[in-house]
């Protein structure tokens, strides 16, 4: 990096010292400036910048230095040396943010979570969680803060003008909190020309501000906030080592919103701007961005750590010389400086940070990368406040105590999702149970867009299903990173004296489906005609400490007898009553009392047959994981653990089957017994092949039952998937081509395994053609090659739709061509600009696509968005059964995870008879279940 391409100085007057001495005289006699020449002293810096050679100068200091200059270093060095306080919340008239004009407004009868235990419970007795309760209870908002939380607030006691708000005795919380998100400055639907988080010319950009690059009409802030998250630090992505700046904004945008303008600097939480934000990052990301070995660093681990150092190197010096400047000015006046207050924009934030005013944000996974990094902050004394993607920190929480400044990093976590590269590898979902068990503290975040903020509340629901308790698990997005953003006494609870950032619930936020009914930012209301879903009411959440209990091995039982089912949630079991599940080699042969079958087994077997008593028992069927790369590939981003991507060559995924791995051992236990793949064709979500059946819990594909459907449907994927290659015409025109191609064949081909021979029986209907495709366009285009090529045959193709992310808007037209949609991901939110006509759900749209389409009598069914969704399938059941406004029951909830692939598919399931069923303890289509048992059709059944 040569001189030429630092930065230019951020205040006009940086580098005139060089320039100004040669053009100014020297002069003693005003050397000495009263309050009466300040005017001239203006006018005088005004002549010199605007005209030259200038005039002597009043403003010169015996150096040939400008006065006015070195006085207004000096006020800058208080600036530096000023320490930052987190903004006060209770004692202001009014929120800083608070736009003129805008009513109060009193929410009547809310319950409401405070977000801290009742006065004097003591800290240990809060830890566990004592003291904290939902209160029934009136909230008044004015001038963009909770004035009052009180029992049945008179109407007489507030302003005339307010407005009242009937909460009808939902659930009322603080605003959601989200402590790592892209939004506005990687707007969605994605578009190249919009992309602004990473400024990926140079590893070492501390110096950049993401609020510089927020395109603050981005929609997604809106679908953000229609989740009840208010307030997101929108960090620079993380593909330099140091991203530079960042920002806490607040999802009210323009005056529709309420604000006084649209602009990036009106969402600012902090108006006054307290403390600064940096974001770091350490890993894969900068070496897989940066490192070209023999050319450019860092491309390694090492070379991180060097750029790191090097870099607090030179913000060192910098502050060590404006410390020296500051007391030298300070002691001997700033007229007697030799030179002006050292200044480089290039460190300047650096340097904040090292200053402590700044809140440093670090994206680090792995031990090495987070003992490296806390290295830093010892040697250069600066404090980090979380380390995000902290997959690892849960095993070494010594480390993160050895921090710096005392205070451990929080980490900032995924409830659960991982795998996609090597440092998401190792990674836990009870990460945030072990981090709590240490005293140290979990915030859950979403990396918006890697996942939609919208949903966040459902990783904290997550974080408490995986161990942590209620409280806890709420405070992760909620008081937990107000306190690491330096907002703890104005955002994350309910108290009179913090902002008024308040969202009414339609049920309990750690419920499965809780969704909005009202957002309110900064006493504002934020949707003028919400949708409200249709929903019973329902109880709020008893947290359950059994929860905090993990087995993670399983005994294997071949016979066992699971007593306390009082729910039978499929089909295929027919019983008088519930209480006992028998089960014989794996199999179940009895449900309901089952006394004499009991018998009959123990005599035979002359031994006691294991017992498992359950409360709330569920039994259901096992569930199946569709459109992933379950085994395919274990680590996504590893070449040498995956199929690969096929480059247009058709192949056969039961052919590439690589089984016996994490992700499949996971899958198994959280019920997923059975999964259908197809080959990876240019990443992630784009298939292409055939898909092949097989069973989870199987070691090779050499055992007998393995792969229950050989070859399940031939897959293509249609769209712009980042793809080179023919335009979306031409791929269409290609398979319209195959697929008359193969109506013509007058025979077999000869290689029954070819592409062609799949596609003789997929023109006759006897094999289904699954295209993975979002756009609505691209899905009529494909319904018409349909009807050209059915037309021919007088057949017609079984044609599903994967993804279906606009598939809403041709919801009828699927209808009426009998083709169904396999939704990938369930809830879209327009991530591409094919899915832009997507429904993002309540508050904002009425319903999400899964509603249009049982609406126009399509069959859907769920796909998983990311393989590390195998431990949710139930819970996104769960979502489309409680905000489905009663389309779904309960086992057509299910059957979207299961059943339903198979009638789409026409393939015969490996069935509950066949020993594939699973007993949960809990309903599975609420957050607080648990798979307690797992029959995968192998002749034993894992209890966990
Ligand atoms: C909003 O705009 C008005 C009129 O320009 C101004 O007086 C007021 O200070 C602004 N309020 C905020 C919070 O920016
Ligand atoms: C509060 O709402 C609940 C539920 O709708 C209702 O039963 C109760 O009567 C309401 N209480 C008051 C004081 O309005
Ligand atoms: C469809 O074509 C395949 C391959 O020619 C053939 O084996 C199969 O029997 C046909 N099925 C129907 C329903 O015609
Ligand atoms: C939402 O859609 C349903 C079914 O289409 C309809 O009955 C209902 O009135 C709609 N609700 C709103 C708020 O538009």
């Amino acid at each position: 990096m040569d001189a030429k391409d630092v930065p230019p100085a951020y205040s006009p007057f940086a580098q005139g010292s060089s320039w100004r001495r040669g053009r100014v005289r020297k002069s003693r006699a005003f050397r000495v400036v009263g309050i009466t020449f300040l005017a001239f002293i203006a006018f005088a810096q005004w002549r010199q910048l605007s005209s030259a050679p200038a005039p002597p100068s009043a403003d010169i200091t015996v150096n040939g230095l400008s006065l006015k200059r070195l006085q207004e270093d000096l006020v800058t060095c208080n600036k530096l040396r000023k320490k930052p306080e987190d903004p006060i919340g209770p004692g202001r008239d009014r929120n800083a943010r608070y736009i003129d004009g805008h009513a109060p407004t009193l929410i009547k009868n809310a319950t409401v979570w405070v977000g801290e235990p009742v006065k004097g419970t003591s800290a240990e007795n809060a830890r566990k969680g004592k003291g904290y309760r939902w209160i029934v209870s009136d909230v008044y908002l004015k001038h963009g803060l909770i004035k009052r939380v009180e029992q049945s607030i008179a109407l007489s006691s507030v302003a005339k003008d307010a407005v009242v708000y009937d909460a009808k005795g939902r659930p009322l919380t603080t605003g959601i909190i989200d402590m790592h998100s892209h939004a506005a400055v990687g707007s969605l639907p994605f578009l190249e020309g919009n992309e602004d988080s990473n400024e990926a010319s140079a590893d070492i950009t501390p110096f950049l501000r993401s609020i510089d690059g927020m395109q603050v009409d981005d929609h997604q802030i809106q679908v953000i906030k229609s989740g009840g998250v208010t307030t997101s630090l929108i960090l620079p992505g993380s593909a330099n080592n140091m991203g530079g700046e960042a920002y806490v904004i607040k999802h009210a945008v323009g005056k529709p919103d309420g604000r006084n303008e649209t602009s990036a600097a009106d969402l600012l939480a902090d108006p006054d701007r307290n403390w600064r934000f940096m974001k770091m990052a350490c890993g894969e990301n900068p070496k897989r961005v940066y490192g070209r070995f023999g050319e450019q660093g860092p491309a390694s681990r090492m070379g991180e750590s060097w750029e790191f150092r090097h870099a607090f190197e030179q913000a060192t010096r910098i502050v060590r010389e404006q410390d020296d400047w500051c007391d030298a000015a300070a002691a001997g006046g700033v007229e007697n400086a030799k030179g002006y207050l050292p200044q480089e924009i290039r460190w300047e934030s650096l340097g904040a940070l090292l200053r402590d005013q700044v809140r440093l944000n670090t994206h680090c996974y792995t031990i090495p990368d987070l003992e490296a990094f806390v290295d830093h902050t010892n040697e250069f004394k600066f404090k980090v406040r979380a380390f995000h993607h902290a997959h690892q920190t849960y095993l070494v929480p010594e480390i993160l105590k050895r921090a710096y400044g005392g205070e451990p990093p929080a980490s900032a976590l995924f409830a659960d999702h991982m795998w996609y590269k090597a440092e998401a590898y190792v990674a836990s979902e009870y990460a945030g149970k072990i981090l709590y068990d240490n005293g140290l503290t979990t915030v859950y975040v979403s990396d918006n867009p890697v996942i939609n903020a919208q949903h966040l509340i459902f990783e904290a629901a997550r974080g408490y299903r995986y161990g942590l308790p209620y409280h806890v698990a709420l405070a992760a997005v909620t008081t937990a990173p107000a306190e690491r953003l330096g907002f703890g006494k104005r955002l994350g609870k309910v108290k009179p004296g913090f902002d008024a950032d308040v969202v009414v619930w339609d049920s309990d936020p750690l419920s499965v489906g809780a969704t909005p009914v009202q957002v309110w930012i900064d006493g504002t209301a934020q949707f003028e005609n919400p949708v409200m879903l249709d929903k019973p009411k329902t109880k709020l959440i008893v947290p359950d400490e059994t929860l905090a209990e993990i087995v993670e091995e399983p005994t294997l039982l071949e016979d066992v007898i699971f007593a306390g089912v009082s729910n039978i949630l499929t089909a295929e079991v027919t019983s008088e009553g519930t209480g006992k599940v028998l089960v014989s080699k794996g199999k179940i042969t009895c449900v309901g009392a089952c006394e004499e079958e009991v018998k009959a087994m123990e005599s035979a077997s002359k031994s006691k047959i294991p017992v498992v008593n359950l409360r709330n028992g569920h039994l259901t069927g096992s569930f199946t994981g569709f459109g992933g790369t379950l085994g395919l590939n274990s680590i996504d981003a590893e070449a040498t653990t995956d199929n690969g991507d096929d480059g247009d060559v058709f192949s056969r995924a039961e052919d590439g089957l690589q089984l016996d791995d994490k992700k499949l051992h996971v899958s198994y236990r959280y019920g997923v017994t059975k999964a259908i793949s197809a080959p990876k064709f240019s990443g992630q979500s784009t298939h292409h092949g055939t898909s092949t059946g097989f069973l989870t819990g199987a070691t090779t594909v050499l055992e007998d039952g393995t792969v229950f459907a050989n070859d399940v449907a031939v897959h293509y994927s249609i769209g712009h998937f980042g793809r080179g290659g023919p335009t979306v015409s031409a791929y269409i025109g290609g398979i319209r081509r195959k697929l008359l191609d193969a109506a013509a064949l007058k025979q077999a081909p000869s290689d029954p395994y070819s592409e062609s021979a799949y596609l003789q029986r997929v023109v006759n209907g006897s094999l289904p053609l699954a295209v993975i495709v979002h756009s609505a366009d691209i899905i009529a285009a494909i319904l018409k090659v349909k009807a050209a090529v059915d037309a021919v045959t007088k057949s017609s193709i079984r044609l599903v739709i994967v993804g279906g992310g606009e598939a809403n808007v041709v919801a009828g037209e699927l209808a009426a061509a009998k083709v169904a949609v396999i939704l990938l991901p369930f809830l879209s939110y327009r991530l591409t600009w094919e899915e832009r006509r997507a429904l993002t759900g309540a508050p904002l749209t009425n319903g999400t696509n899964i509603d249009t389409l049982i609406d126009a009598g399509v069959d859907v069914a769920i796909g998983m968005e990311g393989d590390y969704t195998v431990r949710t399938l139930g819970l996104s059941a769960g979502v489309a059964f409680k905000n489905g406004g009663g389309r779904l029951t309960e086992k057509e909830a299910l059957g979207l995870v299961s059943g339903n692939l198979y009638k789409i598919f026409g393939i015969e399931e490996p069935s509950v008879k066949e020993g594939h069923f699973l007993i949960h303890e809990g309903n599975p289509l609420e957050i607080g279940s648990r798979v307690k048992a797992v029959a995968g059709g192998q002749g034993q059944v894992s209890v966990f």
